[in-house]
C-alpha cells in the first residue's frame, strides 16, 4: 500500500530513552516531559507503569503504540487524593468508603465519569466510567504533585509480556519507545491493584490484585460479585468491552464512497465518492495512525451523534496502531444482540 511509507507511528520512530534516578532532579524531569506529552515509566507499590497526561489525547496513543496493544483497553487514570478522583469521577457513598479506606494504595475505583471530565476519550477507551487510583508510591506521589495532571499508565510492558517490577524490566522490553525511565527500585506489591467497579447498588471484582477481596468484603459487608462468576457483567469486565464501544449508528468497514444517510470517518487523502455525507471527519488527513487513534472515539461521538444512520469508514492500514483502530472499528461494525 502506498500510504503505508507516509506512515509515522511512535513504534518507527526510535526515542532516546532517559535513565533518571527518583531524587529531586529526576522527578522535576520526568514531571516536565509529562507536561509535554512524553511518556514516562515510573514506580507504583504495584507494578511499573508506562505514564502520559491522561488529557492529552496523542500522549495517551502513544502509550498504545508503544505497548504494541492490538486493541484499546481503557487505562488507570492516577490522581494524588481523593478530591482530585473527584474532579474525575462521581462518587456515592460506598465509593467513597472505598477510596478513603483504601486509597492511597493497590487499588482502583471504577466510577462513572463526570460529563465535564478533561479526561481524554482515548484514556477511557470511549467509555462512560473511568478508572481512578491513588497510589502509595513515594516517587508516583511526588510525580503527581509535581505534573499536577492526571496520569494515565497501563502497566510498562509490551503487551503479552510480563508486567515490570523494575527499570531494569522496563528498559529490557521498552527502551527506545518512551521517553524516561525513572528509577526508584524493585516494587514491593508486584502484582497490579485489585479493580473494583461501583455503578450504585452494584459493585463488582474487576480483578483481584493487591488488596485482598476479603478486605473489600469485610468494609462492605457483604460479598462482591465477580464478574467471572456472572453471566451478564462481560460488557464491564476488562478486555471485553464490545458493546460499550458500539455506536446507535451502524459502522461499514474500507468504504470508498457514501452511501445516502451515511456520516463519513476519512483516513489519509482518500476524497470518497457517491452520496454527500450526513458530517465527515477526518481522522488524520496525514494518514498518521497516532494522530488517528488519538482522534478515534471523539470522531466517533460526534459523527453518532449526526444522526447518520451508519457511518462509512475509509480503508485503515492494519499495521502499528492501525491494528488497534481497525479492531475497535470491527467490533463498533459487529452485529449486536439488543440494537437495531
Ligand atoms: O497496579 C496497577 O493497576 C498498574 C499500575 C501501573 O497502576 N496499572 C495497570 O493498568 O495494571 P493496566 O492498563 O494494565 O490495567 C487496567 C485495567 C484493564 O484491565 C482495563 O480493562 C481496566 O483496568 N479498566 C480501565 N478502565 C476501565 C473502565 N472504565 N471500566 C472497566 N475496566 C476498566
Ligand atoms: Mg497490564
Amino acid at each position: 500500500m502506498a500510504v503505508k511509507d507516509e506512515i509515522h507511528t511512535l513504534a518507527d520512530q526510535r526515542r532516546n530513552t532517559e535513565r533518571l534516578m527518583a531524587d529531586d532532579a529526576g522527578v522535576s524531569r520526568a514531571a516536565e516531559l509529562l507536561s509535554h506529552g512524553g511518556l514516562v515509566s515510573f514506580p507504583t507499590e504495584t507494578v511499573y507503569g508506562l505514564g502520559a497526561d491522561a488529557t492529552d489525547a496523542t500522549a495517551v496513543a502513544q502509550i498504545f503504540a508503544a505497548k504494541e496493544r492490538p486493541s484499546f483497553n481503557p487505562l488507570i487514570v492516577h490522581v494524588p487524593d481523593v478530591a482530585a478522583a473527584q474532579k474525575l469521577g462521581r462518587f456515592d457513598d460506598q465509593a467513597l468508603l472505598l477510596a478513603r479506606t483504601f486509597w492511597p494504595g493497590p487499588f482502583t475505583l471504577v466510577v462513572p465519569a463526570l460529563p465535564d471530565s478533561p479526561v481524554a476519550a482515548l484514556t477511557s477507551a470511549g467509555l462512560d466510567s473511568i478508572a481512578l487510583r491513588v497510589p502509595s508510591h513515594p516517587v508516583a506521589r511526588r510525580i503527581l504533585a509535581m505534573s499536577g495532571k492526571p496520569i494515565a499508565a497501563p502497566s510498562a510492558n509490551r503487551s503479552g509480556r510480563i508486567s515490570p517490577t523494575t527499570a531494569a524490566h522496563v528498559l529490557a522490553d521498552l527502551d527506545g519507545r518512551l521517553d524516561a525511565v525513572l528509577d526508584g527500585g524493585a516494587t514491593n506489591v508486584g502484582v497490579e491493584s485489585t479493580i473494583v467497579a461501583c455503578h450504585g447498588e452494584d459493585i463488582r471484582l474487576l480483578r483481584p490484585g493487591g488488596i485482598p477481596r476479603e478486605a473489600v468484603e469485610a468494609l462492605l459487608g457483604h460479598k462482591l460479585i465477580s464478574v467471572a462468576d456472572t453471566g451478564d457483567a462481560a460488557p464491564r469486565a476488562p478486555g471485553m468491552l464490545a458493546s460499550h464501544y458500539a455506536p446507535a449508528a451502524g459502522v461499514r468497514l474500507d468504504a470508498v464512497d457514501v452511501r445516502p444517510g451515511e456520516a463519513w470517518l476519512g483516513f489519509g487523502g482518500l476524497q470518497p465518492g457517491g452520496a454527500e455525507p450526513v458530517m465527515s471527519r477526518n481522522l488524520s488527513a496525514e494518514a498518521d495512525l497516532v494522530a488517528a487513534a488519538a482522534a478515534l472515539f471523539s470522531a466517533l461521538h460526534a459523527l453518532d451523534a449526526s444522526g447518520a444512520r451508519s457511518i462509512a469508514v475509509a480503508p485503515i492500514p492494519k499495521t502499528g496502531l492501525g491494528e488497534a483502530i481497525n479492531d475497535r472499528l470491527s467490533r463498533a461494525a459487529a452485529p449486536r444482540p439488543g440494537k437495531a
